[in-house]
């Protein structure tokens, strides 16, 4: 199955050849042993490693791995699994939790991408029919308006990419934080835990669904610190708020994801 990258440098396609892609600029692109390939050229770099930091994956996917997301890894891939598309891109991937079950639910190409090297080497290792790699999805490489559906779960929305890379028709599915998702966590540090609103239709999209899904439950310690390393109000916790989270031992935690899908408007 041929892959359908293009060239960070010059936006030219990229063919596969013997395990590494090349443009027709002859810029060329080694797959890791992992399976991916890195297409985060070192001026799309903002930092030595950008992205989530290995502790962040691990983290994450330690917490992921004990199943209490899997209602809304089961949500969208249901979501796919109703629609009849080539390629979908899941867009900031991580270590692939979502990006594969969006593959176990369709023909389609799967592509995972994530600027964070740590997390795409997990996804890679751990999930070999999906397509990863190491890119910014600011700057995305692919071809404008190749993907039948995009996918975000918790990461950036770049609304110019967004609409770049979507075919006219295209559905974006956005799974974003629920009013009072962790509020129980929050107020360990802020006086006041305002409510997460929905993010609003990104430029070229109208939206066609939503659905709220809420979960109560009562995580052990190890599982509540998992969950805050992998949230971005991680850096706010200091050593008094994590004693009194050991202190307390089991937290009831709400959890809430809206899942909101859009679809691209024909150009105008
Ligand atoms: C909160 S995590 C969500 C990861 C995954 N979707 C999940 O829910 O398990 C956000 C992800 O976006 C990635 N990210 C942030 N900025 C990015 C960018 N400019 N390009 C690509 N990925 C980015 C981070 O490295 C991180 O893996
Ligand atoms: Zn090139």
């Amino acid at each position: 199955m041929s892959l359908h990258y293009i060239c960070p440098l010059c936006s030219t396609p990229l063919v596969n050849s013997h395990n590494t892609l090349r443009c027709a600029n002859n810029h060329s692109f080694d797959f890791a042993k992992e399976g991916y390939v890195n297409l985060l050229p070192v001026q799309q770099k903002n930092s030595k490693q950008p992205g989530d930091s290995l502790a962040m994956v691990q983290a994450r996917r330690a917490f992921l791995e004990r199943g209490f997301y899997a209602f809304l890894q089961t949500e969208l891939g249901n979501i796919v699994g109703k629609l009849n598309v080539d390629n979908i891109i899941d867009l900031g991937c991580g270590e692939g939790f979502y990006t594969q079950a969006l593959a176990s639910n369709t023909h389609a190409q799967v592509y995972g991408v994530d600027i964070s090297k740590s997390a795409v080497k997990y996804a890679a290792k751990r999930y070999p029919h999906c397509h990863f790699s190491v890119a910014s999805i600011s700057q995305a490489p692919f071809n404008s308006q190749f993907a039948d559906v995009l996918v975000s779960v918790f990461a950036p929305l770049f609304s110019h990419e967004l609409a770049r890379l979507a075919k006219p028709g295209a559905t974006l599915i956005v799974a974003s934080p629920g009013p009072w998702h962790l509020k129980e966590l929050k107020s360990y540090i802020y006086a006041t835990v305002n409510a997460h609103t929905p993010v609003t239709a990104p430029a070229e999209f109208v939206q066609s669904s939503q659905t709220l899904l809420t979960k109560q439950l009562t995580l052990n310690f190890d599982d509540v610190k998992n969950l805050i390393m992998m949230t971005p109000f991680a850096w706010k916790f200091r050593p008094e708020h994590w004693a009194a989270l050991e202190a307390q031992g089991e937290h009831d935690v709400t959890l809430s994801f809206y899942v909101t899908q859009y679809t691209k408007t024909a150009v105008a």
